[in-house]
């Protein structure tokens, strides 16, 4: 039977909750494309008092999450809470009492979903979650549907803002990364503790859903190599531009021999490819699928405007398959192969290295030796000597490509060198997308 008015509750009523509340209440969710009523009857919150962006009707909030997930009258729950505590119990919930689900939740998904996934098809109802990958860019509804005629190869992307708005102020500003983290912070970017971000957690739930996407395979977090940008020195921005390359925290993937090679890691891309001048907050993720070729995606990938923006479509999308009557009738994730994952350590790239290193004789020939027993080609070599008052000098490899086990292999043995002054900085750079 066709319904006439579509319920929504909403479970969390922070920084997006409220605009999507705004999205729903004030009426800017377009209603053009849904020929019913959509209607937000519920918001439970803990805090339903507290200063918020928009003013909402105070009728319509509640502390008790119960009297959403209990409201037979109630289609479509939006849990904005986040984290993998009540957040999971919270979703579970709300799918065993065939509520259809649209979530941001990275974190959640990408730990518990095809579990997830699973409960929502026993149940015969849609979990969407467009926000919670690079959030205003509907990216995942770009490989779902725009690029569903293709094979994807690769995906790649800048998906945290928090990162990006850092390394942008270290490389356009020459900031120190502690000061570039306190101005993220300051913007309103970075949380008061950003170390999800930093280490590289959040790229990695974000390409955990976009592997599922694109690749049609489940990997899990522990199998995606993740390093973050913490501690990043501001000479290696200087150096790698000196080499012609910007530093990203980049998520990537890619099919290779029927393998897939994924990693989330501070990277060097060419200065004057379309990522690189990626800056700021912005996110952006380029896909290249056959026969499409190369797309990018790009746009705000964090804040209230965005993310709500979103989250709104996902239950304008999952109302217009209540009214249809095809609600459910999809998976929510379409895994139709299990892909086996290259360990980082076979992985082969090329390798920033860099070193403070005695100013003297024989140093750079010290450090070729290493690379050169062990076969490993160099294809630049960068030295920079200071004044009297600073005896060190900073010398930059980059090498050809080879191995990350041998690379490693290689660093511990430089590490031993009695002529450098720190330990090798090794970074990576961007190949074969
Ligand atoms: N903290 C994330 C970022 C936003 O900075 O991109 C939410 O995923």
């Amino acid at each position: 039977m066709t319904k006439n008015c579509i319920n929504v509750g909403l479970i969390g009523c922070g920084v997006v909750g409220t605009g999507v509340a705004n999205n729903l209440v004030n009426g800017t969710a377009q209603k053009r494309h849904l020929p019913c009523e959509l209607k937000l009857k519920r918001i439970a919150d803990l805090y339903p008092y507290k200063e918020r962006a928009y003013k909402l009707p105070l009728d319509l909030f509640t502390t008790n999450a119960d009297d959403i997930l209990n409201d037979p009258e109630i289609d479509i729950v939006v849990e904005l809470i986040g984290g993998c505590g009540i957040a999971r119990q919270v979703i579970t919930k709300a799918l065993e009492n065939k509520k259809n689900v649209v979530t941001a939740n990275k974190a959640l998904l990408a730990e518990y979903g095809p579990k997830l996934a699973a409960l929502a098809k026993e149940n015969g109802v849609d979990l969407y979650y467009e926000a919670a990958v690079c959030g205003g860019i509907p990216v995942i509804k770009a490989v779902r549907e725009g690029l569903a005629a293709d094979t994807i190869k690769s995906v790649r992307g800048i998906v945290n803002g928090t990162c990006n708005y850092i390394l942008t102020r270290m490389g356009k500003d020459q900031m120190a990364f502690d000061d570039a983290v306190k101005a993220a912070q300051q913007n309103g970017y970075a949380e008061a503790d950003p170390t999800f971000d930093l280490i590289g957690k959040d790229s990695l739930h974000k390409i955990v859903l976009l592997c599922a996407n694109c690749f049609g395979s489940w990997v899990k977090p522990e199998n995606i190599s993740t390093e973050g940008i913490m501690g990043l020195d501001q000479i290696d921005i200087r150096c790698a531009y000196e080499l012609g390359y910007a530093i990203k925290l980049l998520a990537w993937a890619k099919e290779k021999d029927g393998k897939l090679e994924c990693m989330v890691a501070p990277t060097l891309i060419d200065k004057s490819s379309m990522l690189a001048k990626v800056s700021d907050a912005y996110n952006a993720v380029e896909i290249n699928g056959s026969p499409i070729g190369r797309t990018v995606y790009y746009g705000e990938g964090a804040g209230m405007d965005a993310t709500s923006s979103a989250v709104t479509a996902d239950i304008i999308d999952i109302a217009r398959n209540i009214y249809s009557g095809s609600v459910g009738r999809l998976p929510v994730f379409a895994l139709d192969k299990e892909i086996e994952v290259v360990p980082a350590p076979d992985m082969e790239m090329r390798y920033y290295l860099r070193w403070k290193t005695d100013d003297k004789p024989g140093v750079i020939a010290a450090l070729s030796n290493v690379l050169t027993e062990r076969n490993i080609g160099i294809s630049s070599v960068i030295l920079h000597e200071f004044a009297k008052a600073q005896p060190y000098s900073i010398v930059t490899f980059m090498t050809r490509e080879t191995k990350e086990a041998k690379i490693k292999d290689a660093i511990s043995e430089l590490d031993k060198l009695g002529c450098i002054q720190s330990k090798t900085v090794m970074l990576r750079v961007e190949s074969g997308f």
